[in-house]
């Protein structure tokens, strides 16, 4: 039997590799979407495919052209399609929120409508997030909480969201949301706070550094790891009928907690090297998440097991090595 094809858009990302990988596993002909600068500089842009880059197809897009995604559509037909692709960066959505909007809302309604035209039958996973919950009004969110989002990122999710639904309700799509709490891994960009503290606990500890500038230490966040979160996006194409999950691990814990759990698992105190930076604030903070996977379990059979603390350890060991220190060592 001929492998399944798969079309993933944000291969490159933190999720995109993690999935690839899970899809070649399982047996896939995987494909994805790439800008063109990646081809040109394959060593920095497909760091996060090395090992197994070799067995991917990837083809240039762009999320901001229709014609682009059209013709990758028409020569790939894929039979699953997972969206990652997306200016994912809360922060930097309030320092640009035209091209944020752009590209997150027009990359997704081109996608749906080449589908739509070109591969209607392929299931398509879009990446929901519980940024589209925002300022919510009841803890813990499920798939009926309503949507407050508080940044033009999060706007563009609750579009895609909606874009997603409107496609399964107007054209009988196969098409499904993931309304993914926080997740992190090694692979985590060094924008985001969790990488952004534990890659600084590496460089205190190989002396290259003397502070982690932080901005809102209160922020609460529902935080799983990446590895698992991409087998439960999988699981919602495999279902006979699409629909929208909550995928968390259901415990929230504070920035001011990853980074105490951190910097201790390196020997270190954080607030001997945590500054805080008035800078880094938002302009509108969501300031707490914490998700109910419960359809998922019942609906899925998916369920996190990476905790926490597990986490933590496995980012600080990760960025520590990379720099040749160790990271339970006494400082000093
Ligand atoms: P990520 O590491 O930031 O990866 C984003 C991907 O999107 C990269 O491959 C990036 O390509 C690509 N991309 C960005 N702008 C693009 C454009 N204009 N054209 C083509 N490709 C573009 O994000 P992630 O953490 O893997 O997240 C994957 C998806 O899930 C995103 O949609 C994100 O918003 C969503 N999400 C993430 C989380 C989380 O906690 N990680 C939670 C909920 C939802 P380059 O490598 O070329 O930049
Ligand atoms: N990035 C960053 N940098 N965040 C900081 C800092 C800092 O120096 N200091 C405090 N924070 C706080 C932010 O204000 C926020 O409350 C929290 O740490 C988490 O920030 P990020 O790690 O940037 O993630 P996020 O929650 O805004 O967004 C991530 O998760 C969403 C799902 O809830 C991204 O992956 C989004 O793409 C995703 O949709």
């Amino acid at each position: 039997m001929d492998a399944r094809r798969a079309l993933i858009t944000g291969i490159t990302g933190q999720d995109g590799s993690y999935l690839a990988e899970y899809l070649l596993d399982e047996g896939y002909e995987v494909h994805g979407i790439v800008r063109r600068v990646a081809l040109e500089d394959p060593e920095h842009r497909l760091s996060r495919l090395s090992g197994f880059a070799g067995r991917l197809h990837l083809h240039a897009a762009s999320l901001e052209s229709y014609a682009s995604i059209h013709q990758v559509i028409e020569k790939v037909h894929p039979e699953e399609c997972y969206h990652l692709a997306a200016q994912s960066f809360v922060s930097y959505s309030f320092d640009d929120e035209f091209s944020t909007l752009n590209a997150n809302i027009n990359g997704t309604h081109f996608l749906l409508a080449a589908l739509k035209n070109l591969a209607r039958d392929c299931r398509f996973y879009f990446a929901g997030s519980s940024e589209m919950f925002g300022h919510a009004e009841e803890a813990p969110q499920n798939e009926k909480t309503r949507f407050h989002p508080r940044s033009s990122y999060g706007i563009s999710k609750v579009a895609g969201f909606d874009l997603t639904r409107n496609y399964r309700e107007a054209y009988q799509m196969h098409c499904s949301s993931g309304i993914l709490f926080n997740h992190e891994s090694p692979r985590r960009g060094y924008e985001f706070v969790t990488r952004k503290i534990t890659s600084g606990v590496a460089r205190i500890r190989a002396g290259k550094s003397k502070e982690v500038r932080l901005g809102n230490l209160e922020a609460k966040r529902d935080w799983g790891h990446a590895r698992e979160y991409v087998t439960a996006m999988w699981r919602m194409l495999q279902q006979p009928e699409p629909d929208d999950y909550v995928i968390a691990t259901g415990e929230t814990h504070s920035v001011q907690e990853f980074a105490e759990l951190a910097f201790s698992h390196a020997g270190l105190d954080y607030r001997d090297y945590v500054s805080p930076d008035p800078a880094l604030h938002r302009p509108a903070e969501v300031n707490l998440l914490l998700g109910d996977a419960s359809k998922a379990k019942a609906k899925l059979g998916w369920q996190f097991k990476i905790r926490f603390e597990d986490l933590v350890r496995e980012m600080v060991e990760a960025d520590c090595r990379a720099l040749g220190v160790g990271s339970a060592l006494p400082f000093g």
